[in-house]
């Protein structure tokens, strides 16, 4: 074998191999480890070398087969016609070779519908005589997972439709997405909940798909737009106007959608939309050209892996170039300590960016980056753009390296950064007052204990000692704020009205707006289901906490080192006293207590609706849990079970039930 060849043939291994591990980081954990561009690219190559050396490309190349999004939690379901990929390109030259082979297989004019690509996760529709009957996302191409009961949250998708203007049966496929906004307030909170913020909209969107509760998936603010009908049989003759018709029909449909005669009105669409994209409300990563002529398009045909009748252009990521300024060292109320870059202010995506997060020491010293350095920033949908890079070559004699603060910029005392940790951290919780304003302002925030107040009120109410601790706000008198700047009787009032309102948010919230490590909004859910009332929590050991699917070692040793704080049972006792509460009202809704001490894992579909399931699971006393493990105490197995739990719980050794022998072990 020539060297040419030899090395192709290891590159091809090394590109697929690398391209696998990318697919199942982007599809599964929704969490990618590198950018769209850089994975085009990876791609890109490995397609190129398989063309040339044909002998090396197998059928179960990254090439020929779309990445998988299959997860366990989810019942499975074959697709009706295979979900396909579009291939693509970020260069408008090969749109012209596109539309040349178009136009081999016809001796008409070729017409394009032209759409947006919405950058989201895809999803397929299905209605049987006007009802929408499943979800399913697009899998493995073949067979998808059923995500119904998340998708009937968004409230752009009917659930019903007349049955007389529609065809009986026909599925409409389309991407769903998380607007900026959505994004946005998802981000803050998971940031401020210690939870990993999601890279980017396309992530959150599928990430929050995958939920296992759908009440939490309609908190997430998902939208959908719908791109794609199909039945058999279908009075179309042209894909324009069959999306016409579904919009007719109620559904969401783009009005951005456009018909082009011929290559040049493509690349007018196109360049209409590199700039313009910018100001719209949603990500998009590129422009869909379709064939309009449904008989072109089934004369044209599929490969493996994509339709031959539609293509894809790529914009391609938007940066912008400028100087570093200075670098702050913020803390948060945990006492993490975030670098955040000064930037002489430059205009991207429509937006000035004046800062950029750095996220930690590691991030600072991997980017090599020096102050007066000339960095690139880029968007991607956040709040906060981020540094990619720097560029080296214009790097002067003024460039000098950043020093890490070795003591917290506020209070002065030492910073500490433990080894599995990737940020330093201000250890003086009780007394640094930015720690103590931050956890505050999460006190009262919206999740937490919904107080109607902004950080400037605490900053005030903190400056004038005022409050100290979180039940010194439940004792703040009409008389003590009137007596402050700015503060009129009315907003006085409404202020203690907000507090007083407070002292009816649930348990859970409670235990959120406390501030525990890691415990965000969605784990404080799952502690009080299982725990139901702080007494049970506090004398909860290790073993009892980590006996709870959800939590992991670093949850459960931050959970009793802050209950181990006599401070913090103090302050407990505060509260309690106040009127917080400190029990969960779930208890009341309880039927009986034969499901103690179980937990039960769902999976395929009932008789009755899953939400249904888990309701009657929980109201008599058990668990629901997502995943199978040695913690379960029966996999409860309804209809087209999912294989990998089903495994799994025979591994394990762990008893399968059927509906039948659950309604007996409720059963008074
Ligand atoms: S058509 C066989 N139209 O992009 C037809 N896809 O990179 C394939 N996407 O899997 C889909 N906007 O999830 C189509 N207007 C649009 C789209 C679109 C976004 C997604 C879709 C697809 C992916 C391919």
């Amino acid at each position: 074998m020539g060297i040419k060849k030899q090395y192709a043939q290891k590159r091809i291994k090394e590109l697929s191999e690398e391209l696998r591990r990318h697919n199942h980081s982007y599809y599964v954990l929704n969490s990618p480890t590198i950018s769209d561009f850089e994975y085009d690219l990876l791609m890109n190559e490995l397609m190129t070398l398989e063309k040339m050396f044909p002998e090396f490309l197998t059928s179960a190349s990254p090439s020929q087969v779309v990445g998988s999004d299959k997860n366990e939690g989810f019942a499975q379901y074959p697709h009706r016609f295979p979900m396909l990929s579009l291939g693509n390109t970020y260069n408008i030259e090969e749109l012209y070779s596109f539309d040349e082979r178009i136009r081999k297989a016809t001796d008409q004019p070729v017409q394009y519908c032209c759409e947006l690509k919405f950058d989201g996760t895809a999803i397929c529709l299905t209605y049987k005589n006007g009802i929408l009957v499943r979800a399913l996302t697009r899998g493995d191409g073949t067979i998808g997972d059923d995500v119904t009961e998340n998708v009937k949250t968004i409230a752009s998708i009917p659930h019903s439709i007349a049955k007389e203007i529609t065809p009986a049966d026909f599925e409409i496929r389309g991407e769903i997405f998380m607007p900026y906004e959505a994004f946005d307030r998802l981000n803050l909170q998971r940031e401020e909940d210690e939870e990993t913020p999601f890279a980017n909209p396309r992530n959150a969107a599928a990430g929050s798909l995958k939920q296992q509760d759908p009440g939490i998936v309609r908190e997430r603010g998902l939208d959908c737009v719908l791109y794609h009908l199909l039945g058999e049989n279908l009075p179309f003759n042209r894909h324009y106007d069959a999306l016409s018709s579904a919009k007719s029909w109620g559904f969401p449909i783009s009005e951005h959608t456009q018909l082009c005669n011929g290559i040049e009105e493509v690349i007018a669409y196109i360049r209409s939309w590199d700039e313009k994209r910018k100001y719209l409300p949603y990500a998009t990563d590129g422009i869909v050209i379709k064939v309009n002529d449904l008989a072109l398009q089934r004369k044209l045909g599929f490969t493996a892996k994509s339709p031959r009748w539609a293509t894809a252009y790529k914009f391609k990521p938007e940066e912008a170039l400028t100087r570093l300024i200075s670098i702050d060292y913020q803390v948060g109320r945990t006492g993490a300590v975030t670098p955040v870059a000064n930037l002489e202010p430059v205009q991207l995506s429509g937006t000035v960016v004046k800062r950029a997060s750095l996220h930690n020491s590691e991030q600072m010293e991997a980017l090599d980056i020096h102050i007066n350095d000339w960095v690139y920033v880029e968007k991607g949908g956040e709040i906060i753009p981020k540094i990619t890079r720097v560029e080296l070559s214009r790097r002067d004699s003024s460039a000098q390296v950043p020093q890490y603060p070795t003591h917290c910029p506020d209070c002065g005392s030492e910073l500490v950064k433990r080894e599995d940790e990737a940020k330093h951290f201000c250890p003086n919780s009780d007394h640094c007052p930015t720690q103590i304003k931050a956890k505050f302002v999460h006190f009262i925030s919206r999740k937490a204990m919904n107080i109607i107040a902004g950080e400037a009120t605490i900053e005030q109410l903190f400056e004038k000692g005022m409050i100290s601790d979180f039940a010194d706000l439940y004792h703040l008198t009409r008389e003590e704020l009137i007596t402050l700047d700015g503060w009129k009787e009315r907003a006085a009032e409404r202020f203690l009205e907000s507090i007083e309102n407070s002292k009816k948010a649930p348990f859970h919230s409670v235990l959120f707006a406390l501030g525990i490590r890691h415990i965000g909004e969605t784990t404080a859910k799952m502690i009080v289901s299982h725990f139901h009332n702080i007494d049970a929590l506090m004398g909860a050991s290790r073993e009892d906490l980590l006996a709870v699917d959800e939590i992991g070692e670093i949850m459960a040793e931050s959970i009793l080192q802050y209950f181990a704080d006599p401070k913090h049972s103090e302050l407990i006792s505060k509260l309690r006293a106040v009127g917080l509460k400190f029990e969960s009202e779930g208890d009341k809704g309880r039927i009986s207590d034969r499901l103690e001490g179980m937990t039960i894992v769902i999976s395929g579909n009932f008789s009755v609706s899953r939400e249904e399931i888990k309701g009657l699971i929980t109201s008599h006393g058990g668990k629901n849990t997502g995943s199978v493990s040695k913690n379960t105490t029966y996999l409860l197995a309804g209809e087209k079970a999912g294989p990998e739990k089903l495994k799994k719980a025979e591994k394990l050794g762990i008893e399968i039930i059927d509906e039948n022998s659950f309604n007996e072990l409720i059963k008074h």
